[in-house]
């Protein structure tokens, strides 16, 4: 639980974690080889814990110390994933395509939707399919088998993340070449190209949304550092649009954070990016007055994230102007939105679009976090609130912020919490 003390500005730097979204498919695509392979600045979060757990009973060794990942998977055993861990972690779904190419079989469950959304894998399984894949589905239970993977040529309905990378890491060592239309362009797929490279894989044309993989005999183990995470990014500078202040993000690339600082300009906040270019600039934003209203339709990268809908809606339920956002990823991404007024936000829904009309300051609310993006967006609202707001979390923050209340204050928000 967060109790949060509202109406401070915040100020100072902070150095973000690795990202979430890039260290799962490469903690899956580790069991692709022999041997050990690191992965550096990986956050400490439920989620990373949750993948190592399944990578130790699927027979791999793992250890976890500080930020370095040691993965070995060469005593690969098991080829099952139990209902009750995909039940507790969808990414558990990114093991199909690395798991078939090595081991030629996964027996696992379909992950079932969330909060935000139905979420199915059918295009993760339609292009596994067409790799040469035979996906038995009996009654949930998914059973795959395949002696070896064929190239093919896969053009995806939509450019999804998960199955751009299932397919990727299919396709690295499957006979033949793999040619993937309309795939995603996320940051985290080019880094899972690099990662996959380093490992001896053959991939190009990533920067374009058409992917040509061709197959390899054999893949080798790598040592990587992770990007910072763009969206815990987006998230701490969104807490500094709507509490006001002036604060400074490393560890992350501004050239993956477009959209979301073209927002945060055009709320009314200076940004500077300084120091050196790529992940050692130094992000600066300043916001001295309230946020002003702004027109935002979610999307695949280079989009607008999905992922920062909701804290930057919360920015501007304490905004100064009317907003509108609408998403386009998810068809049910709009619960945070509505908790929003435990806070006293105006905010509206018209189908897959959010009307906002900004109020300041709000007032302290108590409520309970919908999911991981919508437990932070409640804290950004708390900040904008004038006095204490209670928000209670049964574990979502923890699974994509390795510590977001020290986060915080350490940028000078008054927030305690405590286990209950
Ligand atoms: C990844 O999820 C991220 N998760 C999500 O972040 C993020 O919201 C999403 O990409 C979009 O950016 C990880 O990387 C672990 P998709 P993923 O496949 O791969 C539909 C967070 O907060 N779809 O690109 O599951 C799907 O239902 C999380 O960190 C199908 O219909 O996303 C959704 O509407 C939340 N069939 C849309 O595509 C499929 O087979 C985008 O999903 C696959 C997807």
């Amino acid at each position: 639980m967060f109790k949060v003390q509202g109406l401070k500005p915040l100020h100072g730097k902070i150095k973000v974690q690795g990202a979430k979204n890039a260290v799962l498919p490469m903690m899956a695509v580790s069991l692709l080889t022999e041997g050990r392979t690191e992965i550096r600045n990986v956050p400490r979060i439920s989620d990373v814990f949750l993948m190592a757990e399944i990578l130790r009973d699927l027979g791999c060794q793992v250890m976890f110390q500080d930020d370095v990942l040691e993965i070995d998977a060469s005593g690969l055993s098991g080829t099952v994933i139990s209902e009750k861990t995909v039940g507790k972690m969808r990414s558990s779904s990114l093991l199909l395509g690395p798991l078939l190419s090595r081991a030629g079989e996964v027996t696992t469950w379909y992950p079932g939707g969330c909060v935000i959304g139905k979420r199915p894998i059918d295009f993760h399984l339609d292009v596994l399919r067409a790799m040469g894949a035979e996906i038995l589905d009996d009654g949930g239970m998914l059973i795959a088998k395949a002696k070896k993977l064929c190239g093919t040529t896969f053009r995806f309905p939509y450019p999804s993340v998960g199955a751009t990378e299932n397919a990727l890491m299919a396709a690295a060592l499957a006979s033949g070449t793999t040619k993937l239309l309309n795939c995603a362009r996320e940051p985290e797929i080019m880094e899972l190209c690099s990662f996959l490279r380093s490992m001896g894989a053959k991939i190009s044309g990533e920067r374009t949304g058409t992917i040509t993989v061709d197959g390899v005999e054999k893949l080798f183990p790598t040592d990587h550092v992770t990007a910072g995470d763009r969206i815990c990014a987006g998230t701490y500078l969104a807490a500094a649009a709507a509490a006001g202040g002036e604060i400074e993000i490393t560890g992350v690339d501004p050239v993956v954070l477009v959209e979301p600082l073209k927002a945060l300009r055009k709320m009314g906040a200076g940004i500077r990016i300084s120091g050196a270019t790529g992940p050692k600039a130094r992000i600066g934003m300043v916001m001295e007055r309230r946020p002003a209203g702004v027109e935002i339709d979610t999307g695949p990268y280079p989009g607008f994230p999905t992922d920062l809908q909701s804290v930057f809606l919360a920015v501007e339920a304490a905004g100064s102007g009317e907003s509108r956002f609408k998403e386009t990823v998810y068809e049910a991404r709009f619960e945070a939105a509505m908790r929003l007024a435990a806070f006293g936000a105006d905010v509206s829904l018209h189908k897959d679009t959010a009307i906002i009309r900004g109020r300041y300051p709000l007032v302290p609310g108590i409520a309970e976090t919908p999911d991981l993006r919508g437990g932070a967006a409640l804290l950004v609202a708390a900040l904008a609130a004038d006095g204490l707001s209670v928000i209670s979390d049964s574990g979502h923050l923890k699974r994509g912020y390795e510590d977001i209340g020290r986060d915080l204050r350490k940028l000078g928000a008054d927030i305690e919490e405590d286990e209950l």
